[in-house]
């Protein structure tokens, strides 16, 4: 069953010009079985219409506190007992002033006073006045009285200043909501999370490297955060966002990776090694860009440090689950693998079958311990890694008793 099944979730909409993508949201949250029910203030509907967000809600869409034929249908108070979650995107300055005033003039204002469930801000605004002091003392006060922040993201903003202000994108909102009513089976946990490739310098403008994307290291952060842990994912340089929420330590080479590695895994329960990290790298790095004067050249590769196999020898080490990227003899290579470097668990993918592995939305991956196999058949990267994260804490859970 998906997250969001039957979750009823009340999407207020205040007058921003992010409200435009908010019919998205709504067909997104729907997509994964959520009831949603809109409410619109008057600046809102400057820039959206009412009956869009009714069409692709399936629901009235409210918009008056003082509409007799509107609390026929659904009154104020009952909206605020039906909701198990409100969602106010975009909130704008003005809204949030109101909500930490305690105003009640209009209905989603009212709504927000009259309900206990819980309330989730995603701001937009111009950065200047997410900047002002107002806006950060009113910010902190609703964040003290337990209100969710989603966001803002930074970037170009709609006025063309460049900052933070920026609603978050529908995916994370989707995102985050997923996050919300998520089983929290992982709270207390902290998982490290390798991923991506690692870059190894020829010279200053050329290096070694391989097609890792960061994908699925990322959906692996992506599925342990929502579980509860608490994340701290390193990655090589990928081109895509790390989850919200978790603690982002970027490397470039095999070596910084190695050193990050050894610090943080002292710290955590788990630690996953998803990173395709170089087996070699350049033995002497030319200072300056090597010219093309011959017609051949040799370069000298030294080993890298493994870093799985050093997080695992490891006085108090973590749980530790490496990955095999294989493109024969999958099983064999694993387990040779998981006994060498002294693993709990090894998560083998056939890099050689196309739509797969590399670089790739879909992955299929067998778990092997030093006694039994699980098969996590091809799916989406997001799939498997909700999958594979409840193996490793069923696997986790097992060796502590
Ligand atoms: O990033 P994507 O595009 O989503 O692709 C995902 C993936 C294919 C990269 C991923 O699923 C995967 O298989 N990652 C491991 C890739 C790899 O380097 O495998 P390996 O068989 O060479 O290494 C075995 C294990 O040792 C891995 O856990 C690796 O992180 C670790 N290792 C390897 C070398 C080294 N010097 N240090 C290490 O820790």
């Amino acid at each position: 069953m998906q997250i969001l099944q039957d979750k009823k979730i009340v999407l207020g909409i205040s007058g921003g010009i992010a409200a435009y993508k908010i019919p998205e949201l709504v067909r997104r949250l729907k997509e994964q079985g959520a009831n949603v029910r809109v409410v619109m203030t008057e600046g809102a509907k400057a820039f959206i219409t009412p009956l869009t967000l009714q069409a692709v809600s399936g629901n009235a869409v409210a918009d008056s506190l003082l509409d007799t034929q509107a609390e026929l249908a659904m009154g104020h108070i009952e909206l605020a007992k039906w909701a198990d979650l409100i969602i106010i995107a975009p909130a704008t300055a003005d809204i949030i002033a109101r909500i930490t005033a305690g105003m009640a003039n209009d209905l989603l204002t009212t709504l927000c006073l009259a309900t206990n469930a819980p309330i989730a801000l995603a701001p937009a605004m111009n950065q200047q006045m997410w900047h002002a002091v107002a806006t950060q003392a009113n910010v902190a006060t609703l964040n003290e009285r337990g209100y969710h922040l989603w966001g803002p993201g930074s970037g170009e903003q709609a006025c063309g200043d460049i900052g933070l202000g920026r609603m978050l994108e529908i995916s994370e909102l989707v995102n985050l909501s997923n996050d919300f009513f998520a089983d929290k089976y992982l709270q207390g946990q902290h998982w490290v999370i390798t991923a991506g490739p690692t870059r190894e310098a020829i010279d200053p403008v050329r290096y070694i490297s391989n097609h890792s994307s960061g994908k699925m290291g990322y959906a692996i952060a992506q599925a342990a955060l929502r579980a509860g842990a608490e994340v701290t994912l390193i990655s090589g340089a990928v081109a895509i966002s790390p989850p919200i929420g978790c603690q982002l330590i970027p490397v470039i080479s095999a070596d910084e990776m190695h050193q990050q590695a050894l610090n943080y895994a002292k710290k955590c329960t788990t630690f996953v090694a998803c990173a395709a990290v170089a087996d070699y790298r350049v033995a002497n790095i030319a200072e300056q860009k090597i010219k093309k004067t011959n017609d051949a050249m040799q370069l000298e590769l030294v080993k890298n440090d493994d870093i799985v196999a050093d997080v695992a020898s490891l006085t108090d080490k973590p749980f530790i689950i490496g990955f095999a990227a294989e493109t024969q003899n999958v099983e064999h290579y694993a387990r040779g693998k998981l006994m060498r470097k002294n693993l709990d668990l090894i998560a083998a993918n056939d890099v050689a079958k196309s739509g797969q592995g590399f670089n790739s939305e879909n992955n299929a991956l067998t778990l092997f311990s030093a006694i039994d196999k699980t098969e996590i058949p091809l799916a989406n990267k997001q799939i498997i890694a909700k999958k594979l994260v409840s193996l490793i804490n069923q696997h986790f859970l097992a060796k502590q008793n």
